[in-house]
């Protein structure tokens, strides 16, 4: 039996990978589409026109919330182009979305499914504000295995990572809901890069699908090389849902997260307390300054780049 899952994005090339790897090995009850690194509108659009390559119309998709709960909305062009999805051609959806908000998505499909997970892979706007809605909604979450932070470094700023910086109030609400969290962020998903080597093993595959992926992740992996230096596009989102479906790929230690809300250089920061990454640490350190909070998250350490892309490429070869 496949984990029941909400995937919440803003496609996005690597969300796209998200969905599809999801769509194949999770039981993915719905899309939900928020602002990030395009407008709503356009990452709603994206959201059905994924769904419509890859054959999965049978996935409702409902659009959530178009702004950040406090600061102002920001995007990421430069990365994924004007459209959000900027590279291949892509065909025009064939199903609408739900006349239904994401919030009472999330709440109502939590209400009748149990064990349900979400994996948010955009800003946290919609998972907080269905948090502050329906605060009883933490009880029914499994488990959010997010997209987001950095036990390192940033991507937006030095600091912030763009998923918590787009939106460091709802990533707040989100770490202390108190509902078991994975975080997977920048400090391993920048280990995994769709290199020229690996897109072309996505061409041989063959199908529609992948073709479309491999150019994707052309666009996506130049974006990233001129912006960053990178060898090839990191597959941020898809490994938020390899997190859930396969404990080969990521490895985790609990820590203590808080969202820096004032910072001035920090702004948006995943502040991660590694201090205690063995329990006998904390014992050793005696007072309650050293000792720190309680873990309130598994934040990802470390990342088998080579055991994800196989599971990626397996998952490819199922698609039309
Ligand atoms: C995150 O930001 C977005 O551009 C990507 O889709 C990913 O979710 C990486 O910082
Ligand atoms: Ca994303």
């Amino acid at each position: 039996m496949s984990i029941a899952a909400i995937i919440d994005c803003d496609p996005g090339h690597d969300d796209a990978m998200a969905i599809l790897l999801g769509a194949r090995t999770l039981d993915v009850k719905g899309i939900t589409t928020v602002h990030g690194n395009v407008p709503l509108s356009l990452t709603t659009l994206n959201a059905r026109k994924v769904v419509a390559f890859a054959g999965l119309n049978g996935v409702p998709i409902a659009a959530g919330m178009d702004r950040p709960l406090v600061r102002e909305a920001i995007h990421a062009p430069e990365v994924h182009g004007q459209s959000g999805l900027d590279g291949p051609e892509l065909p025009e959806p064939a199903v609408a979305i739900v006349d239904e908000h994401a919030v009472e998505f999330i709440k109502r499909t939590a209400a009748e499914v149990d064990d349900l997970h979400l994996v948010p892979v955009g800003p946290l706007t919609n998972v907080a504000a269905a948090l502050r809605r329906y605060p009883q909604l933490a009880e029914r979450i499994a488990q959010i295995s997010l997209m987001g932070g950095s036990l390192t470094f940033g991507n937006s700023t030095p600091a912030a990572e763009f998923n918590i910086w787009a939106d460091p109030d709802a990533a707040h609400v989100v770490f202390t809901s108190g509902i078991p969290i994975k975080m997977i962020g920048l400090n391993v998903t920048r280990q995994v890069g769709a290199t020229p080597e690996r897109r072309a093993q996505v061409r041989r595959i063959g199908n529609e699908t992948a073709r479309i992926v491999a150019e994707l992740l052309d666009f996506y992996s130049e974006r990233l090389k001129k912006l960053f230096g990178l060898k090839g596009g990191s597959m941020h989102d898809p490994l938020a849902v390899a997190a859930l479906i396969d404990s080969d790929v990521l490895r985790f230690e609990p820590m203590h997260v808080s969202i820096e809300l004032r910072g001035e250089h920090t702004y948006g920061m995943t502040l991660c307390d590694y201090r205690h990454h063995e329990p006998s640490d904390i014992e050793a350190g005696g007072n309650g300054i050293l000792r720190g909070e309680p873990a309130n998250a598994e934040v990802a350490i470390g990342v088998n780049d080579d055991r994800f892309w196989e599971l990626f490429l397996d998952v490819l070869t199922t698609y039309p």
